[in-house]
């Protein structure tokens, strides 16, 4: 029976497994128990002995459950601290950092281009009255051009601004007569279009120069400037006569394909078995260019409505598409990309 007792006491594994060998033992309904109840059935002479017996072992039980008990408390106790124990020496976690935009470090990057040849940055509304958006840059009421700018109206006479050109007006209006303007004003704007190579909501950076003498040279000059700054020293530019209301004369201006160096060709996918002469460039459509912007001299009534005098000064204006100006920098081919805001496209840049 002691021994019995001891063995199974010994082979608890856990205190809810020492209970039940407690109870088995020397709870009301176990053997211990059971063995003194039953001293009564004993002749008289023999119960001292028997109960000085059944008192030693439950003794002895209880002693041996109650170390038992405690060393099964100091063993979990241990095992809870060894499996909550912290390694204050690992280095800490770093939390997820955020990308910017593509189409923000582009916008970025074309200011700091500009600010450092002199320009300041202007931000027009994005709500914007027809006034600005249209007539005040010569584009008056029933002009066809106004087709090339399907918009968002408001009311009859307030729209989304179908591009930043309305920032000239609002930029020359604050700061007339003084002399010089250099201002560029980048932003979002609006149009009625949305097909792969179009977004209704797309960017633009507008740029503006007044001041006595300005040329045609000093518009292209700096356009080529800004390309280079850009894309790289080896960049090139195309200007290609254009027609633009508030600009005369006007040009539509191409920069060199940054992707495929102006080639046309994408000459290493011949590594990968493609024909002699390489693959078009699919960023450029295999002409080596790509049309980012649109630019011109200020037209003599977009200066007057500026509030200067276009018999004594003159200047230059320039219009970018921001979206055009990353497609060319990364050779992104399709302009759905910036707006899906795919963390895959996006952690790229
Ligand atoms: N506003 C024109 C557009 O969105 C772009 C443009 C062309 C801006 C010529 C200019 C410019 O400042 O001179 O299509």
């Amino acid at each position: 029976m002691q021994r019995h007792g001891e063995e199974a006491i010994a082979a608890a594994g856990s205190a809810a497994e020492l209970e039940d060998v407690r109870v088995r033992f020397l709870g009301k309904k176990g053997l211990l128990t059971g063995i003194l109840r039953g001293m009564g059935a004993l002749p008289p002479e023999e119960r001292p002995l028997a109960g000085q017996w059944a008192n030693a072992v439950r003794d002895r039980l209880n002693a041996l459950l109650a170390e038992r008990e405690a060393a099964l408390v100091a063993r979990e106790t241990e095992s809870r601290l060894a499996a909550e124990a912290l390694d204050v020496t690992l280095p800490g976690r770093r939390p997820p950092l955020g990308h910017r935009h593509p189409l923000r470090v582009v916008w970025t990057e074309v200011e700091a281009i500009f600010r450092g040849m002199g320009y300041e940055v202007f931000e027009g509304p994005e709500i914007e009255y027809d006034y600005y958006n249209f007539e005040t840059l010569n584009i008056p009421k029933g002009h066809p051009a106004r087709d090339m700018q399907d918009s968002f109206y408001v009311t009859d006479e307030i729209l989304l601004r179908t591009h930043t050109s309305p920032s000239q007006i609002r930029f020359m209006r604050q700061r007339a007569p003084r002399l010089p303007v250099r201002m560029i004003a980048p932003g979002r704007v609006y149009r009625r279009d949305d097909d792969a190579t179009h977004s209704p909501m797309f960017h633009q950076v507008e740029g503006l120069l007044v001041d006595a003498g300005v040329t045609f040279g000093d518009l292209k000059g700096t356009l080529l400037s800004f390309a280079r700054q850009m894309y790289g020293e080896g960049a090139q530019i195309r200007l290609r006569p254009s027609y633009f209301p508030f600009t005369e004369p006007s040009a539509e201006v191409d920069v060199s394909c940054a992707i495929c160096g102006g080639s046309g060709r994408l000459v290493e996918a011949e590594l990968s078995g493609a024909p002699a002469g390489g693959l078009p460039c699919r960023t450029c459509k295999g002409t080596g260019w790509l049309e980012v912007l649109g630019a011109g001299m200020v037209h003599p009534v977009v200066l007057k409505n500026g509030g200067y005098d276009p018999e004594r000064v003159t200047g230059f204006a320039f219009g970018m598409g921001i979206e055009r100006l990353a497609m060319l920098k990364y050779g992104i081919d399709d302009l759905r990309l910036f707006f899906q805001n795919d963390l895959r496209f996006i952690s790229q840049f």
